[in-house]
């Protein structure tokens, strides 16, 4: 860790820890056929909005400026599942411009009180509309941002999922900072796809230094990205998934499908049970979608023989779930845990006057 003093927040963006996975993999009923190999975490909590998006949201603004797009006192707008809003809500703060972030009604709530925390303005659209849906976070975005571009001549849709300065922010910072922490010894990259940024940019960097590097993407199922890649066309219809941040039903122009070796599905289920069980083996409070794309890891990784090194990309940080996977009666109420399974952990509140009892 540096110890020099930041001129701002900013420039604590970034340099995130690669931690070595241990116990959840022994604890995994897949772990015989998983002890030849090495996993890696690359912990993107510690940005300081709490996840990889701020390193997008740093690059995106910068590029902007740099084009004329957006002048001081200017309002960016955007799409957003949260993340990529905190990270431009951050760094609009700290240079002095408006945000406005429109977002599913599924996201949580967690994430859309901290967005107006840095005092940005939050519209919620329905879950679940066609992205062509005049109601679609999508579209409602676009309408924002184009009528404020008319009337005002300073406003930048920052577009997230088609901007190409997102991949190639992870293509000139990411990608390299993986390969120099793993000193280039590494056989296999794995995350998940929102915009396809993190995946393409690190992808493409990674294969110019070796292109024997694996690069796997996880996709919840329910998402159409898997179909794309396999049959290049959509055979089951989008469906519902509660993982949030990763998984699409419709092609973004950073998910370059080319650049991925291998997509691997996984459930629901899987990846929430998993969400619980790298805070409590591993000490790692991270979200849904850093233990989905775990869990295809794991799955990826027992049918491969050759040992190997595997980075897994652990987009953000579990403490924007809190009322989510981290809440036993919503883990029951949803299907995802078992309520004996449940009853049998530790973290239940007691009061002090019933426990004392117990000593
Ligand atoms: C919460 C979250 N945000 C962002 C991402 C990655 O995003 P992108 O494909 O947009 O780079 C993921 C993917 O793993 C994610 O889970």
């Amino acid at each position: 860790m540096s110890l020099k003093i930041s001129e701002s927040i900013l420039d604590t963006i970034g340099e995130t820890p690669l931690v070595r996975l241990q116990k959840v993999i022994r604890s995994s009923p897949l772990a015989s056929s998983l002890s030849h190999h090495q996993f890696f975490g690359k912990i993107e909590y510690f940005n300081p909005g709490g996840s990889v998006k701020d390193r997008i949201a740093l690059a995106m603004i910068a590029a902007a400026e740099k084009r004329g797009e957006l002048k001081a006192g200017g309002t960016i707008v955007e799409a957003t599942a949260g993340n990529t809003g905190l990270g431009l809500a951050l760094v609009a703060a700290v240079k002095g411009y408006k945000c406005i972030f429109v977002l599913p009604a599924k996201m949580s709530e967690e994430k859309r009180a901290l967005l107006r925390a840095y005092g940005a303005k939050v519209v919620i659209t329905p879950t679940g509309v066609e992205p062509e849906n005049p109601l679609s976070h999508y579209s409602v975005a676009k309408k924002i941002a184009t009528s404020l571009k008319e009337k005002t001549g300073n406003c930048f849709y920052a577009n997230q999922y088609h901007n190409m300065d997102n991949m190639q922010l992870h293509y000139d910072v990411t990608g390299p900072e993986i390969w120099k922490q793993t000193k280039g010894e590494m056989d296999m990259f794995i995350a998940g796809v929102g915009t396809g940024g993190t995946l393409s940019g690190v992808a493409k960097y990674l294969k110019e230094q070796n292109k024997d590097i694996k690069i796997i993407c996880t996709d919840p199922v329910g998402s159409i990205l898997y179909d794309l890649f396999y049959h290049g066309k959509i055979v089951d219809p989008p469906g519902a998934y509660m993982v949030e941040g990763v998984g699409e039903d419709m092609l973004p122009d950073n998910c370059k499908l080319k650049l991925y070796d291998d997509f691997i599905k996984v459930t629901d289920q899987e990846a929430f049970q998993l969400t619980r069980k790298l805070a409590t083996e591993e000490g790692l409070c991270v979200g849904p979608s850093s233990a989905l794309i775990l869990a295809g890891a794991m799955n990826y990784a027992a049918k491969v023989k050759k040992p190997s090194r595997i980075v897994v990309m652990m987009p953000d940080s579990g403490k924007s779930y809190l009322s989510k996977v981290f809440n036993d009666q919503w883990m029951v109420d949803n299907n995802l845990e078992k309520v004996e399974t449940i009853k049998s952990a530790f973290n239940v509140e007691v009061m002090a006057e019933k426990e004392l009892k117990n000593y």
